[in-house]
This record gives C-alpha cells, structure tokens and sequence, in this order.
C-alpha cells in the first residue's frame, strides 16, 4: 500500500508529500463525464460498482495517493427522513426546508446504517478495486454544514436564514444539531466498520460565523461527531473554507488534520492550530485554470512554506473546478512528488 497519507495524517515522515484532491472524481475528467451522462449523481452513489469504478479513475489517471468514496453530504439525510435533489451546477435542492420546531421534531436520527447500506457496499466494492494501492478516504457532512442546506433549501451567499433560526430559536437549533452530529457521528462509525481508512468532516461554510457563534452553536457538535470515531486508529480530517479567524475553535472541535483554504498562509495557519496536528491544503483551485508556471511556482511556495516538517497533505483549498484542464491537475501531481522527493 501506498502510505504517504497515513503517515502524512500520523505527521510521520515518507519518501514524497502526498497529494489527493476534492472533487477529483467529477465534472474536470472525461471519464467520469462519460458515466454521467448515462447516470445520474445519485444512481452511480447508490450501485456499488459503478461508485468503485468512479472512486478509483483519479488514483488512474492522476497518480493521487488517496481516493475518495464517491458520495455526497446529502445522502444520509435520506435516512433522516428528508427529501432532496442535486440539481445540475447548482447543488443540493430541499423544497420543504425546515423552519420551525415542529419540522425539525419530525426529522428522524440514523443510529443504524440499515438506510444507507448502499455506502457500505459501495465502500467494500470500492476497498476491493483498490486492492491496497491507496487509502480510501470516507467523509460526512458536518452538522452546521448540512443544517445551512437543510434550513435554506439551497446554497446561499450571506446565510441569514440559518444566522436568523441560530440566533432566535435556540431550542430548535440545538435540537437539529444534537439530531445531525448523533446521525453523522453514526453514519461515519458505520463508514469506518467498512472499510475506510481515514474520514474528513466537511464543514465547507461554516467560516461564515465568527469564533463566539462557533462556540456556542457548532463546536459542542462537530466534537461528538468525532467522538464516535474516538478508539479508532482511523484518521479524522476536519475541512472548512473560510475558516482563518475560526481555526482555534475549529481544532478544540478535535481532528487530526485540519484542511485549509487558500486565504490563510499554511505556515500561519499551521502555527496557529499548533503542530500536534497535520495540515492539508491549500492552493487556490482557481490556479489550476492558468499555465504550468504559475501552477508550479505557487505550489513551490506551499511546499517552500510547509518546510521539512511532517504531516503535510498536498490539497487545494477547495473543490477543482469542472473546467480544469486534467494535464494541469496531473502535472501538479507530479511536481509535488518530485519536488518533495528531491528535497530528501
Ligand atoms: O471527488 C469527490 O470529491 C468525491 C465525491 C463528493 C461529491 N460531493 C460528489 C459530487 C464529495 C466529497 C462531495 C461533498 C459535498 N457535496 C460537499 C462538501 C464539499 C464541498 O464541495 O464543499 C458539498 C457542499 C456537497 C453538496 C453538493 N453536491 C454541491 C455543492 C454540488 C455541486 C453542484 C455542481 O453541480 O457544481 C453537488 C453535486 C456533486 N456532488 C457533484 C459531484 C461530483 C457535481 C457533479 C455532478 O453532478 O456529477
């Protein structure tokens, strides 16, 4: 098995930086292109097969060091008894949004994966196509995440819905965020007893609050969804976009690595969360759209930032994006490799 990322996670030295991206197995590969316009996002998630072989084309075509379970944060809300789509360049889509106690007592908890045994088998297919040759990375959604869709019904800029709901209906916020992280905490547990070899929590918006919000309303809660990975040797990475002025709080919610985005140096970021934890990140996925120089000496610059130090994950700072040319994404791969390599 290739183990750079286990180790990189363990912050143990190896021979090359390892590099994985978000969203290497979507929209920017043909081949994954080809499948889709035969299936849909949620008929490849729920045919184990077809999800191993969508998993493990960038471990193919890339060269990454780690695939990731092709899922979305939406699917386990199924089981909570929420009804949604994923809607065509835009995202997840819920007509009926939650606004009240009312809806949000009516929400049922996974506490079994019995409703979302398709991930499971996806993952054992999955783990078997890999046959050892990189970790498998399961993931969730983290609650403040999935309660901003949940609340808003869509994607949203400024978040006023979910601020306004936080802010005067402390009861039924609490209450949908105890209903979430005992779901997620779950659904990950169940992750784990498949298969995966390391989970990341993605809590992609949740740098829309301030350190105190974070606090009261998201921290208690991303914490007891790891909890039900405590024991485990598995590693938990704990990703956000936004997150520079959050990143205390974000590392009391616990993690082993921290993902960043790109609007924080790592170095500072890095000093910031204390280095008794690994960093993944954190180019600018916009760079990925430009030519071989300026790919190479940005991410030169992340590597020359990171140092000698262990425990770094090559990443972007979030999802690449569908019109990236793939020779620039398997280029990067190589120049991270080689460099870190050379470097000794
Ligand atoms: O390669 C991978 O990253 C693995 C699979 C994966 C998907 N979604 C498949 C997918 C992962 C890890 C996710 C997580 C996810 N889903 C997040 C967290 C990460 C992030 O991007 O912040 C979020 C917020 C979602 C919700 C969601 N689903 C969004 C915002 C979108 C994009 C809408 C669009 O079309 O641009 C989706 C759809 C989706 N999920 C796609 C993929 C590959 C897009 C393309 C398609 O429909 O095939």
């Amino acid at each position: 098995m290739n183990d750079r990322f286990i180790k990189a996670c363990r912050r143990e030295r190896s021979d090359a930086t390892p590099v994985w991206f978000m969203r290497q197995a979507g929209r920017f590969l043909p081949e994954y292109r080809k499948i889709r316009d035969k299936h849909s996002l949620i008929d490849i998630c729920k045919d184990p097969e077809l999800c191993a072989e969508v998993s493990a084309l960038p471990v193919d075509i890339l060269g990454v060091d780690a695939a990731i379970l092709f899922a979305d944060i939406m699917l386990p809300l199924e089981g909570m008894g929420v009804k949604f789509e994923i809607a065509d360049g835009i995202g997840p889509i819920i007509r009926k949004s939650l606004s009240d106690f009312q809806s949000v007592s009516s929400l049922t908890t996974l506490e079994t994966d019995s409703d979302i045994q398709y991930v499971m088998e996806a993952i054992s297919a999955t783990k078997k196509l890999l046959d050892s040759r990189v970790p498998l990375i399961g993931f969730c959604g983290a609650p403040f995440t999935l309660a901003s869709y949940l609340i808003e019904g869509h994607a949203t800029r400024d978040f006023i819905k979910t601020k306004k709901l936080m802010y005067t209906n402390p009861a039924t916020w609490h209450l949908l965020m105890d209903k979430l992280s005992t779901s997620m905490g779950a659904y990950l547990r169940a992750q784990a007893n498949a298969g995966v070899d390391a989970v990341q929590l993605f809590d992609s918006w949740v740098g829309c609050l301030g350190p105190t919000d974070y606090h009261t309303y998201v921290l208690p809660y991303s914490q007891k969804v790891f909890s039900y990975l405590n024991g485990r040797e598995i590693p938990c990475i704990h990703f956000g976009t936004g997150t520079a002025t959050i990143l205390e709080e974000m590392r009391q919610a616990g993690g082993d690595v921290f993902s960043i985005d790109w609007r924080i140096p790592i170095d500072v970021a890095w000093r910031k969360l204390g280095y008794e934890v690994a960093i993944q990140g954190n180019l600018d996925p916009a760079v990925l759209l430009t030519k071989s120089d300026l790919i190479r000496s940005r991410a030169a610059d992340i590597l020359m930032r990171v140092g000698n130090r262990s425990g770094h994950i090559f990443n972007l700072g979030h999802g690449i994006l569908p019109e990236t040319p793939q020779e620039n994404v398997r280029q990067l791969v190589a120049f991270v490799h080689e460099h870190t390599m050379s470097r000794g």
